[in-house]
């Protein structure tokens, strides 16, 4: 797709978007044709337009060379947000593919730069990620017909009246952001036959081929020699091997260590406590945390980060047979920890646990995020809008919360009580990987679990359960994966490097 910045809208388009402010509805496009505005207006008088933000009106008149004409609602100025222009964006990309238009031309760029808010970069990163955000789809398992094969969009062209280069700069970072973002989805949206941990193997190698990345891999051997307990336990009823993917980032040799560290569960039945029907069709989301650290030391990578990044990812599959781990099992985790299995359908916070551990004593990260499909309590409590996240750092929590609001892959916070440790201990072991019966507070006591193995590390755990896979699609993410993290970590890091 060729996206162009232009002085004026380009009328040899198929399609021409053109944005309307609220305030702006007199002096609108009068200048462009008579008749076309006489035509809005009478929309407008009779209801079949409004002034809402995100509201439509489209038409065709003869005269140009463009084979159609959308006007866009684009709210009240003070309303207009980043996010808005995102989601603009995407209705444009949308209806061009709905009326199988290959090219549109809009101004919408230009005249929310016009209300002097936002920063030609920011301006840049926003569009970009609305078109290409929106422009996904995962076709590649049906069979072409003319219905399920998409017409591709050729060319958009975006007015800018101003310097071209911070804008286009920005929209260079936006479209690298949401080609990583749409990589995860893309991991996600694998059927679980496939998505196995030697498939993201195979994922992690091509990652690595750029020279500034490493790959580590620890297989089944490695980690029974070096004790990841924990993680054999979960893992053991699966015919696939486990692996541990470690991909290191040296976007710099100096500063500061960041360590991500991704739950990836293949696919996760629950184990002997085994998901009802309802809940375990969904699970193959369940490595969604890994395929957004991959993706993000890909996209630091693409970006320039200059930063020493350690993406981590344990990558088994809970599954059900002769082999697998048991209620009542007690495992012996990476730093010595013993934790007695009281569900096995809470299998991410233990191969979690030794990742950190592990991470902790090799690399001594001054800052570890970890990202999870964790628990159906944080969906519970936040749905699947916003990912919660616990931090026993402030600083830490908002440096994370200010890079959900600016991309819209927002996190909210949820408080680490540390009076909950005493329902994560053991009777017979140090840890049990439940709280008692009837203790709620499921995300926190999943926090309160993790924290043990932990050491120095600045440390955050994001949860991704909601989020990660929607059931319907919405604005410029679609049904199924929708690579939550990516565009977190990646607006953290161009904030932190
Ligand atoms: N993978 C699930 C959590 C999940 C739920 C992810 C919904 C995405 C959507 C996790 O492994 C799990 O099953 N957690 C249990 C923990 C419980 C047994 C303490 C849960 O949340 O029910
Ligand atoms: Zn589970
Ligand atoms: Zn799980």
């Amino acid at each position: 797709m060729d996206v162009r910045f232009e002085d004026s809208i380009d009328v040899m388009k198929d399609l021409v978007v053109l944005g309307m402010f609220q305030e702006d509805e007199d002096t609108c496009y009068k200048f462009l044709n008579t008749v076309f505005a006489k035509e809005l207006q009478e929309a407008l008088a009779l209801g079949i337009f409004k002034k809402t933000f995100g509201e439509l009106y489209s038409t065709k008149f003869a005269g140009f060379g463009y084979r159609r004409v959308l006007v866009l609602a684009l709210g009240a100025k003070e309303d207009m947000s980043l996010e808005r222009l995102r989601r603009l964006l995407a209705k444009a990309v949308t209806y061009t593919k709905l009326y199988t238009l290959e090219s549109f031309s809009t101004n919408i760029l230009s005249l929310v730069e016009s209300t002097g808010k936002f920063s030609a970069e920011a301006l840049g990163m926003a569009a970009a990620e609305g078109i290409f955000l929106s422009n996904y789809s995962f076709k590649k398992y049906m069979q072409p017909t003319p219905e399920t094969t998409e017409k591709e969009i050729h060319t958009i062209t975006l007015t800018w009246m101003k310097e071209k280069e911070a804008v286009q700069k920005g929209f260079f970072q936006g479209k690298i952001i949401s080609e990583c973002t749409n990589f995860a989805k893309d991991l996600v949206n694998e059927p679980p036959m496939l998505m196995t941990p030697a498939f993201l193997e195979k994922v992690a190698e091509d990652i690595a081929e750029d020279k500034r990345i490493k790959l580590r891999v620890l297989d089944k051997k490695d980690l029974e020699e070096k004790g990841f307990g924990a993680f054999l336990g979960v893992s053991k009823g699966s015919e696939h091997a486990p692996k541990l993917l470690i991909l290191e980032y040296y976007g710099s040799d100096e500063g500061p260590t960041t360590a991500l560290v991704g739950k990836g569960i293949t696919f996760d039945t629950g184990g002997y406590n085994l998901k009802p029907t309802g809940s375990m069709e969904t699970m193959k989301c369940d490595m969604g945390g890994a395929a957004a650290v991959l993706a993000s030391i890909k996209c630091a990578a693409a970006l320039g980060i200059q930063k020493k990044i350690i993406g981590v990812a344990p990558v088994c599959e809970n599954a059900v047979s002769g082999t697998a781990y048991k209620p009542g099992d007690i495992l012996l985790a990476y730093n010595k920890k013993s934790i007695e299995v009281t569900n096995t359908d809470a299998e991410g916070r233990l191969i979690l646990a030794d990742a950190i551990a592990y991470v902790e004593e090799k690399y001594t990260p001054d800052v570890l995020i970890d990202l999870a499909t964790l628990t159906g309590a944080c969906v519970v409590a936040l749905g699947s809008s916003i990912s919660g996240i616990i931090s026993t750092d402030k600083e830490l929590q908002n440096a994370l919360q200010k890079a959900g609001e600016e991309s819209y892959d927002r996190v909210w916070p949820l408080p680490f009580l540390e009076e909950y440790k005493e329902s994560m201990k053991g009777t017979i072991s140090d840890l049990k990987n439940t709280a008692t019966v009837g203790y709620g507070a499921g995300m926190i006591t999943a926090a309160v679990f993790l924290s043990s193995f932990v050491s120095r590390a600045k440390w955050a755990h994001v949860d991704i359960a909601g989020p990660a896979f929607l059931l319907e699609g919405k604005e410029y993410l679609q049904k199924g994966a929708t690579g939550t993290g990516v565009r977190l970590l990646s607006y953290y890091f161009l904030s932190h490097s």
